[in-house]
């Protein structure tokens, strides 16, 4: 079979079945265990619950096979990245993080990393390539950035990074494999919280590390095991369980954000939109070039924070919390938490719902945030 990503998608739901013994359960088993019968020489044996478990095991292989990479699997997003960064990092390296992606990876360099000795700049995603790598030891990029939204070339960011000595993490987090695949074009490593849609249900944290550098892996296996940050069986179940979806929830989610994203450019409620499949998106034309799709989330700009919350609360299929990537759309003012972005910019997570229905509670909803959203676009 040829290994596209929908050959790939399509094999992923039957991956465990040459493993399976006459009268094994089709479905994952989860195992939940600290201690394994271990007499004599332990070398080649699950030998303790913070080094191995079939129930990761599994969920690894399916990561694997989707990112077509080796794959380690965290209890969070930012357990992955903190992997990546303190596996690989020492005194005197300087590293580039983008100053507008995801504000934990910015918070987690500035008070731990800075301390060690290590050197931390920041750079906007959509000029990511101004100013070169050169002296960098890890350069991180997240595209498109949460939660603008903006997008910079991964490939030509690789490219100059690698020339310049670099190793390019890329968080892959808004897109996952099926909408985006940093490794093939040319990151060394992934990093991911499968806390979105991966799981997709809402209901655990999760993250994994991806990487096809051998040697790397085997630093962040080596950080797990010593340093403890390693996932739950139960969680890694429910982990297991979203990625055998993954692929017509992202599909259902991805083609409801289009059209959406088009309504919402042309309702005199919306000041601006920012999606990178809207033919005149700044990031439109790089999004065609190196995405599958152009994702589940859409950043709207309303007239004010009332005008903002006002929508978000007021809209029926609209979930208001932080987070995103779940079954069910939601949605939150990032200002809220302090990002750099206007008052009113509320970012949408487009969900499972039928995409129709979904719109006529978004327009319902956009109807009540006031006459002044659209008297200001008017203006
Ligand atoms: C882009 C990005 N990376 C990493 C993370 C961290 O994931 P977690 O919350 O699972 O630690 C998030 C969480 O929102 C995120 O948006």
């Amino acid at each position: 079979m040829s290994d596209t990503p929908r050959a790939r998608a399509a094999r992923l739901t039957h991956l465990r079945r040459a493993g399976l013994a006459k009268g094994d359960p089709v479905s994952l088993p989860i195992t939940l265990a600290s201690i394994y019968h271990l007499p004599g020489d332990p070398a080649g044996y699950a030998q303790y619950g913070r080094f191995d478990n079939p129930t990761w095991s599994a969920l690894e292989k399916l990561l694997a096979h989707i990112e077509d990479a080796e794959a380690l699997a965290f209890p969070s997003g930012m357990a992955a990245i903190a992997a990546v960064l303190f596996s690989q990092l020492q005194t005197g390296d300087r590293i580039l993080l983008p100053s507008d992606g995801y504000y934990t990876t910015r918070l987690l360099a500035d008070r731990f990393l800075k301390r060690m000795g290590i050197g931390v700049e920041t750079r906007p995603t959509a000029s990511y390539l101004d100013g070169g790598f050169s002296g960098f030891r890890l350069v991180l990029v997240e595209s498109p950035s949460n939660p603008g939204l903006d997008i910079c070339d991964i490939a030509a960011v690789a490219s100059a990074a690698h020339t310049a000595g670099a190793m390019v993490v890329a968080d892959n987090t808004t897109m996952t494999p099926y909408g985006q695949r940093p490794l093939d074009l040319g990151a060394d490593v992934v990093v991911a919280a499968d806390t979105k849609a991966p799981n997709g249900h809402s209901d655990t944290l999760f993250g994994h590390v991806a990487s096809r550098d051998a040697e790397m892996m085997a630093g962040v296996a080596e950080w797990r095991k010593l340093a403890g940050p390693i996932p739950g069986p139960f969680e890694a179940w429910l982990v297991h369980r979203g990625l055998e979806t993954l692929e017509v929830r992202f599909d259902r989610m991805c083609g409801s954000a289009e059209l959406i994203a088009r309504r919402l450019a042309e309702h005199p409620a919306v000041g601006a939109v920012r999606y990178p499949g809207l033919p005149d998106d700044p990031a439109h034309n790089l999004a065609r070039m190196q995405m599958e799709r152009f994702g589940f989330l859409v950043g709207l700009t309303l007239e004010s924070e009332a005008a903002a919350e006002t929508f978000i609360d007021g809209c029926a299929l609209i979930q208001p919390a932080t987070s995103f990537g779940g079954v069910h759309t939601s949605a939150e003012r990032r200002a809220r938490w302090g990002d750099a972005v206007p008052a009113g910019y509320v970012r949408l997570s487009v969900g499972c719902e039928p995409a129709e229905e979904l719109w006529a509670a978004i327009e319902a909803s956009l109807g009540r945030v006031g006459p002044d959203s659209a008297r200001s676009r008017n203006e």
